[in-house]
């Protein structure tokens, strides 16, 4: 059955109060939900209540506290509809359904981790702990109680405020939670069970005293201790930045390790996969403390944009996603350097949500149709929501952004909106036209822009030649031309940046040039000599760009672009041209040959100290094989790109030998571990230099030294891959394995590391490792994480083990996909995505994957989450 945005209709009845009182018992929880409605104005009286459920058992059904006849009400599965209601009276139902969390392995709606009883209620879990109309467009204030063994679980948590709580006298007790805030039932949470604490306070501007709880698995308290610090960084940032205070007088987190995804917002009650809550140095990565503050920081972000203004419906999930993606990369933009994120994000975006946009999943920010919503909670609606808001915000500038902001937060405080309200709000506060801009949110595909340029000397002109196109995708086969605000700088030959005396053909705001049209001719006067453009400086509009340049032209800009972005951008377009043009050469045989001016511009880059160490280890990271398949679009080899780019790190790492070799030294730290910025640059750069050194040296000597002598995880775990990685097989890599799963038995999140350093070590012997992992004793099958670790990271990065030319990747994929489904559908829907690009392989591996995707698609009993996926896989 598909949605369509289209069919929207708000619901006939209004829901004023919701009384939910639960009696927890792993296998027969009983949930009573007093419901008081009233028929909305206008609606006609024979119109019946529709309310949802999902694999319910109800036990019970009162209308007014008196039982419904038979013929006045009809059950199915995923319905409930009651009939004969009051005209405008209100009423009460009263639903009682008996619940099992142990055995809910989909890990949606009311389930058990670890002992303790947890919700998960985003998108549509509500209805499967009552019948409900389960949609983000009714709001409602809710009480909830909570009753279980006061033995062993002595913690009953809601949403909102605690009311009270006592013994029953019959070794039960129970809570009370009344939440004031009207929230839609997605929101809901409840946790319960035997946890540790961690507590600190937080004072808003105003002066409200906030209780602050991050409750984990006891004897991991000391872990929570970061979190919590970004959490109250978190709080001040919203107050400063956007002027949002929180609103009740406690806050929450829960950190479980059985979790579909990252985190989530529930009101005053954030439930978290522990993956985002837990850290201390010797088992943290500084990837997994960066992760760890952008994530607390987005779930608490969305107090605001998300859940004090909400989505009507989850066609327009954008709206609260993007908007708080975006917040949270402004967030951690100003608390570690803003290029270096900027970088990460840009690297991210490209790697996932340019090939979701490229291929047959490719789907508007703002979609109409859907089948499953879960699907849809894509790096499109986030990552792309986000850069549209930012797009806002480039072209509205700081303070018409911040007024359009500051409209939305007061028009809209307390509804579910959309995303054309939303918009609504800049045009009002700025005055400007946004029709054509919102195309973003409506037209999927990433934009391409050509861009030429001529340098006319005797008129001291310079002009810019733009065309845009965006690309169809599945459902919209034409398009139209997109506002995309190109911010850009003119490098002059001695490496200034020239202001021209006049521009014409486009408008241009400060360093924004904006291409409205499907082509636009731009002509600089006043160019005293041929400039060299940087033209999406910091990556101003989500785009691919062709704009062919020489490499003295990139290394210009490598070297004087005032933007750091755009100095990463431009060596990064020059490695890219130098692993396709590899790759190519790999494929015909003939020798590989390392462009000397990437060589050249990235030692200058690296041995600049100068540059933060960050931004140098970010120069370092060549573009990832997948980014070089996406570069070429078709007929791919993944063992020819492994081999190109094998072979251009290797000559980087040869020419290189005597500056890694420095850096291996002089980036080593000499004080206590810090999970600070600074200090992760530093260990970043001085493990992109091991990396290279090992290549150079090809011996594993080194990375052995290291991995003994890491004091912290990041650098344990790099040393770890590099060494697997690079001589797997070897005594030495064995030994450090074995090493480093004997001193973690006993951390399921470092466990995940150690499968996951094996699931991608290169080439097509790591399918036997895989099948062989997955029958070890440390793995679950049960726990998302785990899975992830394995059977994801092989599936999402592994080029060469996954995309085995006999197409075993893709069969051991199916069973494996087929296997998840029926106890995690959403789980074995999102590691199929891993699918997407099977188009763009060559044509052996694209037969062999599309068989693969085939022996899915005829599985018996799919979930609509699987078999969405692999149907517009497989059509588009
Ligand atoms: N709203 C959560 C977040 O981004 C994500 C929850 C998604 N859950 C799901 N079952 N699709 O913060
Ligand atoms: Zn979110």
């Amino acid at each position: 059955e598909i949605i369509h945005l289209e069919d929207y209709q708000p619901t006939d009845f209004v829901l004023e109060r919701v009384d939910l009182t639960f009696e927890l018992d792993p296998l027969e929880t009983k949930v009573e939900a007093r419901l008081i409605f009233h028929r909305r104005e206008g609606v006609a009286a024979d119109r019946p209540l529709v309310l949802d459920g999902d694999e319910l058992k109800m036990t019970g059904l009162l209308l007014d506290q008196e039982p419904i006849a038979a013929e006045d009400y009809t059950e199915t599965g995923e319905t409930l509809t009651i009939r004969g209601l009051p005209d405008s009276a209100p009423f009460e139902i009263t639903v009682t359904t008996e619940l099992s969390p142990q055995t809910n392995t989909k890990l949606m709606g009311l389930y058990r981790t670890n002992d303790v009883y947890c919700t998960q209620c985003e998108a549509e879990g509500f209805r499967r702990i009552t019948f409900f109309p389960d949609r983000p467009d009714v709001l409602a204030v809710y009480t909830v109680n909570i009753i279980a063994d006061k033995a062993t679980v002595p913690l009953l948590l809601s949403n909102g405020n605690f009311l009270g709580g006592a013994g029953m006298g019959d070794g039960r007790h129970f809570a009370a939670w009344f939440d004031p805030h009207p929230k839609p039932s997605y929101l809901f949470a409840l946790v319960a069970g035997d946890l540790g604490v961690v507590e600190d306070s937080f004072t808003t501007l105003s002066g409200r005293e906030v209780v602050l709880k991050i409750y984990v698995e006891h004897g991991k308290e000391p872990r929570a201790a970061y979190a919590m610090d970004a959490l109250k960084r978190s709080m001040r940032w919203d107050e400063e930045v956007f002027g949002r205070e929180y609103d009740l007088d406690i806050f929450m987190i829960v950190a479980v390790s059985d979790f579909n995804m990252g985190a989530m917002e529930n009101k005053g009650l954030n439930v978290f996969n522990d993956k985002y809550v837990l850290a201390d140095p010797e088992t943290a990565t500084d990837q997994d403390y960066a992760n760890i503050e952008a994530i607390i920081a987005h779930e608490y972000f969305h107090n605001w944009t998300g859940n004090r203004i909400t989505c009507r419906d989850w066609f327009q999930l954008c709206l609260k996603e993007g908007l708080t993606v975006y917040r949270d990369h402004q967030f951690s933009a100003d608390q570690r350097s803003r290029a270096v994120k900027r970088i990460a994000e840009v690297r991210h975006l490209k790697a996932e949500q340019f090939p979701e946009d490229g291929g047959p999943l490719a789907h508007p920010v703002r979609p109409t149709r859907y089948r499953e919503i879960n699907n849809f909670y894509t790096t499109t609606v986030y990552e792309k929501g986000s850069e549209v808001t930012g797009m806002i915000a480039t072209l509205l500038g700081p303070d018409l952004f911040k007024a359009g902001m500051d409209l939305y937060f007061d028009r809209h405080d307390g509804q579910a909106v959309t995303i054309e309200d939303f918009i609504r709000c800049f045009e009002e506060a700025s005055g400007r036209d946004l029709t054509q801009f919102s195309l973003w949110y409506h037209q999927a595909g990433t934009p391409l822009v050509s861009a030429s340029g001529t340098y006319d000397a005797s008129r001291q002109t310079f002009t810019l030649q733009l065309e845009q196109t965006v690309p169809p995708t599945p459902g919209q086969s034409t398009k139209q031309p997109v506002h995309i605000p190109l911010r850009f700088a003119l490098i002059s030959e001695d490496g200034t940046i020239t202001e021209a005396s006049s521009v014409s053909g486009a408008e241009v705001t400060g360093d924004v040039l904006h291409l409205v049209e499907r082509s636009q001719s731009v002509t600089f006067e006043g160019i005293a000599s041929r400039p060299v453009v940087s033209l999406n400086r910091g990556f101003s509009a989500p785009i691919n760009l062709h704009f062919e340049k020489s490499s003295a032209d990139r290394a210009q800009i490598a070297r004087f672009e005032t933007d750091l972005f755009a100095r990463w951008q431009a060596l990064n377009d020059m490695a890219l041209d130098a692993l396709v043009a590899a790759t190519a050469s790999v494929r015909a045989g003939t020798p590989v040959v390392c462009d000397q001016a990437l060589i050249d511009a990235l030692m200058a880059t690296v041995s600049d100290d100068a540059l933060e160490p960050a931004f140098r280890a970010q120069a370092l990271a060549l573009p990832s094989e997948s980014d070089i398949a996406r570069e070429i679009g078709r007929d791919n080899d993944p063992d020819a790109i492994f081999a190109a780019r094998r072979e251009i790190m290797t000559a980087i790492a040869t020419a290189g030998r005597e500056t890694f070799a420095g850096l291996f030294e002089t980036m080593r730290s000499t004080e206590a571990f810090s999970p600070d910025a600074a200090s992760a640059g530093r260990r970043a750069l001085r493990n992109s230099a091991l990396a290279y050194l090992v290549l150079a040296e090809n011996a594993p000597t080194r990375a052995v030294e290291a991995f003994s002598a890491a004091d912290n995880m990041t650098d344990l775990s790099q040393a770890l891959t590099i060494l697997v990685h690079r001589f797997p097989d070897t005594p030495e890599a064995t030994a450090a394995l074995e090493s480093f799963q004997t001193r973690f038995a006993d951390n399921a999140l470092v466990l995940d590391k150690w499968f996951t350093v094996q699931a991608t070590i290169p080439g097509a012997a790591t399918l036997e490792r895989v099948e062989t992992l997955m029958a070890h004793p440390l793995f679950n099958g049960l726990n998302p994480n785990r899975v992830r670790a394995l059977v994801g990271t092989f599936a999402f990065s592994n080029p060469t083990g996954f995309n085995r030319a006999d197409g075993k990747g893709y069969r051991f994929l199916a069973r494996q996909i087929l296997d998840i489904d029926p106890r995690n559908p959403q789980l074995a829907a999102r590691i199929l995505t891993s699918m997407r690009s099977w188009r763009s392989l060559e044509s052996g591996r694209a037969e062999h994957a599309r068989a693969a995707l085939s022996e899915i698609a005829a599985g018996a009993k799919l979930s609509p989450d699987v078999s969405d996926i692999v149907e517009r896989t497989l059509k588009g």
